[in-house]
């Protein structure tokens, strides 16, 4: 769109008289959904599972794009410069509520560069390993990495991802120093782990429960205070003996200045994929959950995304973390 277009449609939208009829239109071409990690990680899974429901109820495709990067701020950076019409809009979990606590010129502003769309699902971290790690159980691999840490690799999907703050957490519980090994995304870096080209990782039980019940990773424990109905073996993190509590959650954001209207449909739709028999078997089956009905509006979502901001910054400034970049 050309600058004078895009005033025009500006202007037209601050006397609320494009807003209907571009709602009522939307969409008209394909959306693109910004996934900031690797394919094949638990954010893009997600998000191809929810495009294609989601592309029912819009009536156009939903294409997923991965620009990964930077520990998940550089498809925010593209997503929060992105046309604000509804065509292109950005997958995201909790590091993108950690992130300015984490890194100076972030490109954008956390707090109003984003219009929430709505909550897609939430859900624990497990810790895994290869299957050559010596320990067999968590009561065995506390003890074990604690004392072999400095010969010890923990992949994450950079600074600042639930990988990463997973590891961080486990590196504070134990007072020990692993090497970190960043990713583009969970996805390689569970390859890596599948392959034994890397010791551990702590990542979402999207994508670990089903390399844990294929038997290809070793898993030790869950990062949620009940164990998963789908992992009935692995215990908790209280359990374990050590102290690590860590949800998940991902939600769905449009560029500021996206119409109210268009962020309805499509709040709408998301809410009507998440209610879709494949989304709710494949949620169980990942060991994740929706969000109650309740917390599904895009003002609840809001709220969630504002508060875990300010906790991100006063919970990491109080560890002494500075940002950095
Ligand atoms: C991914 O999809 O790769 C993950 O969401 C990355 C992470 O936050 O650990």
């Amino acid at each position: 769109m050309s600058m004078t277009k895009r005033a025009a449609l500006a202007a037209l939208l601050s006397l609320g008289l494009a807003a209907p009829a571009l709602a009522q239109s939307f969409p008209t071409k394909p959306i693109t959904v910004i996934v900031s990690f690797a394919a094949g990680g638990p954010s893009d899974v997600i998000a191809r599972l929810l495009g294609e429901q989601m592309s029912k109820t819009l009536g156009q495709s939903v294409v997923v794009e991965n620009v990964a990067g930077a520990g998940g701020t550089a498809g925010a950076k593209r997503a929060a410069a992105a046309e604000p019409d509804g065509h292109t809009i950005l997958i995201h979990h909790l590091a993108l509520a950690a992130a300015p606590a984490l890194y100076n010129n972030l490109g954008y502003d956390t707090k109003t560069a984003f219009a929430p769309i709505g909550l897609v699902n939430t859900g624990p971290m497990v810790i895994a390993s290869k299957l050559a790690l010596p320990p067999t159980d968590a009561k065995s691999f506390f003890p074990y990495i604690k004392e072999n840490a400095e010969k010890l690799t923990v992949a994450h999907a950079g600074v600042g991802s639930n990988s990463h703050l997973c590891a961080v957490l486990m590196s504070q519980q134990l007072g020990a120093k692993f090497n970190q090994v960043a990713y583009r995304g969970t996805g390689p870096a569970m390859n890596d782990l599948v392959g034994g080209q890397i010791d551990i990782l702590c990542d979402q039980s999207t994508s670990a429960i089903p390399q844990i019940t294929g038997k290809s990773i070793r898993a030790y424990a869950v990062t949620s205070a009940q164990r998963l109905s789908v992992l009935p073996d692995v215990p908790t993190m209280a359990e374990a003996g050590a102290k690590l509590d860590m949800t998940i959650w991902h939600g769905l954001y449009a560029p500021k200045g996206t119409p109210a209207p268009v962020l309805d449909k499509l709040n709408a739709a998301l809410r009507t994929a998440l209610k879709s028999p494949a989304v709710i078997e494949k949620f169980q089956a990942f060991g994740t959950s929706t969000f109650p009905e309740s917390e599904m509006t895009r003002e609840a979502h809001a709220k969630l995304f504002e508060a875990e901001v300010d906790k991100w910054a006063t919970s990491l400034a109080a560890a002494g973390v500075k940002p950095q970049g």
